[in-house]
């Protein structure tokens, strides 16, 4: 007899009863595996009760306590620490980082005197044992269990009960209520619940590690979004060597906080000041084509530089290359900027690049975006140590953006000396001794400064 069976999508888990091509939830092609319908066998004790409503007024509120993780960018990125009881998805593409990150939390956890648990579902102990020992981690109260069956650890769990847990990871963990492989939508969230069932009622602090993945039957964590209390992403590209790990979601903190890392022989170390380490290799020369900007990554302002080369090119379809920046962004910028400034660009070829791998995903950058390209457009160096912010509209105008105060002190702090910004931020902003501020409302003024 044929089994009951249902579509699922690896990337968001959306179910439909026909195979389809896109996912019509998240987009992705490519994604629909098919998956045998089942029913836990029970659902004991997976939800929670009270017995009547009550008012917020009765509900007693202890302050909560929040461990550190003894990593200063991490705690920031998790909103001031760990909270007892949360539930903590780290996700990423596999070799990030991700098990080195959370082995040296629980190593610097342990030195507080908390109890932890690491679950590693992928490696063998001997391996966890040769990784600790690379990081420097040897506590006592550090237990580690390699095992896969989520009954077996929920039982090791209700016996230790540790302050932390570490799941590493979840793909791999299968539980015996449930017929389909580990892995599989229904396992990974089956298993994602079932920990959250006993985050919540031991007061454990739970981390769980998400490979993504595009492909296959293997579930990604954006499955689990929806569950945890926060997510965290790797999101950078592991050929590089230093890590952004961002906040996507948190219910204690805000969100679209980063933290820098750079992975080095003794695991990840912090980057305390990200804009130095982005502009270290900035030249120190005349360079046309180079520009600085701000990008505010929740609350942190990052200074990157950002670079363009317009060339001559002898094709009819010039091409409009960028890495780090939105490329429809730059194309409408390129029109704004040949309307306002009367310069034709069709017969050059565009390169736009942020140094560094990082990326940009606001729009204070389109200013710097304009003049850098008009920069190497003239082969005429932009001052080196200007700045500039700004969203460009579409006729040309110069828009306001959030954060300037904080983006402007960063800035003077590592010496910037002048600073280009949109007339109504400047109306705003108190005068700053050390770096002239000057406002323009639009892109015509912007580029009579320079060019
Ligand atoms: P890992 O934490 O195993 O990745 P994930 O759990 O996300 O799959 O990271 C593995 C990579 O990190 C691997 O390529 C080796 C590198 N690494 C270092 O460079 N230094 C170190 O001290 C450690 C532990 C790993
Ligand atoms: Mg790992």
């Amino acid at each position: 007899m044929k089994k009951n069976t249902q579509y699922c999508c690896s990337g968001c888990g959306y179910n439909t009863q026909k195979w389809m091509g896109k996912c019509p939830s998240c987009n992705e092609w490519n994604t629909f595996y098919e998956d045998i319908i089942e029913a836990p066998k029970k659902h004991q004790n997976l939800e929670f009760s009270q017995d009547k409503p009550i008012t917020l007024d009765q509900i007693n509120c202890e302050e909560e306590t929040r461990m550190t993780t003894g990593i200063a960018e991490l705690d920031r990125v998790l909103g001031g620490g760990i909270v007892q009881g949360s539930l903590t998805l780290v996700g990423g593409d596999p070799g990030i980082g991700k098990s080195t990150l959370l082995l040296q939390v629980v190593g610097n956890t342990t030195k507080q005197k908390l109890n932890v648990l690491y679950v590693s579902a992928e490696e063998s102990l001997l391996q966890v044992k040769m990784r600790a020992e690379r990081l420097g981690i040897s506590q006592k109260n550090l237990f580690v269990l390699s095992e896969t069956g989520l009954e077996k650890v929920m039982s090791h769990c209700e016996k230790l009960k540790p302050h932390i847990l570490v799941i590493d990871s979840i793909q791999t963990l299968f539980s015996q209520e449930l017929e389909s492989a580990p892995g599989t939508v229904s396992q990974v969230r089956h298993c994602a619940a079932r920990l959250m069932y006993l985050a919540k009622k031991n007061n454990i602090a739970t981390f769980i590690v998400g490979h993504v993945t595009k492909e296959g039957s293997i579930a990604g964590p954006r499955v689990l979004e929806h569950m945890v209390d926060t997510v965290l992403y790797f999101d950078s590209d592991p050929t590089l060597s230093f890590r952004i790990l961002r906040s996507i979601k948190n219910r204690f903190g805000s969100t679209h906080e980063i933290g820098v890392f750079e992975m080095q022989e003794k695991g990840l170390v912090e980057i305390n000041n990200p804009s130095s380490f982005f502009l270290s290799e900035r030249s120190e020369e005349k360079n046309p084509g180079s520009i600085v900007v701000s990008s505010l990554e929740g609350t942190r302002p990052i200074l990157v530089e950002l670079q363009a080369l317009v060339s001559q090119t002898s094709f009819a379809a010039p091409r409009r290359t960028t890495l780090g920046l939105d490329p429809q962004r730059v194309s409408l910028l390129l029109a704004v900027l040949e309307k306002s400034s009367g310069i034709i660009l069709a017969g050059h070829d565009v390169y736009v690049n942020v140094a560094g791998g990082i990326k940009i995903q606001e729009t204070a950058s389109d200013l710097g975006t304009l003049l850098v390209v008009m920069s190497s457009f003239k082969n005429v160096s932009l001052p080196h140590d200007v700045l500039a912010i700004g969203e460009v509209g579409l006729s040309g105008e110069l828009r306001a953006v959030r954060g300037v105060d904080v983006r402007v002190g960063e800035a003077k702090k590592l010496g910037f000396k002048k600073c280009v910004l949109p007339q109504k931020n400047l109306s705003k902003l108190k005068s700053i001794k050390g770096i002239e501020l000057v406002g323009v409302s639009n892109i015509e003024k912007a580029l009579e400064l320079f060019f």
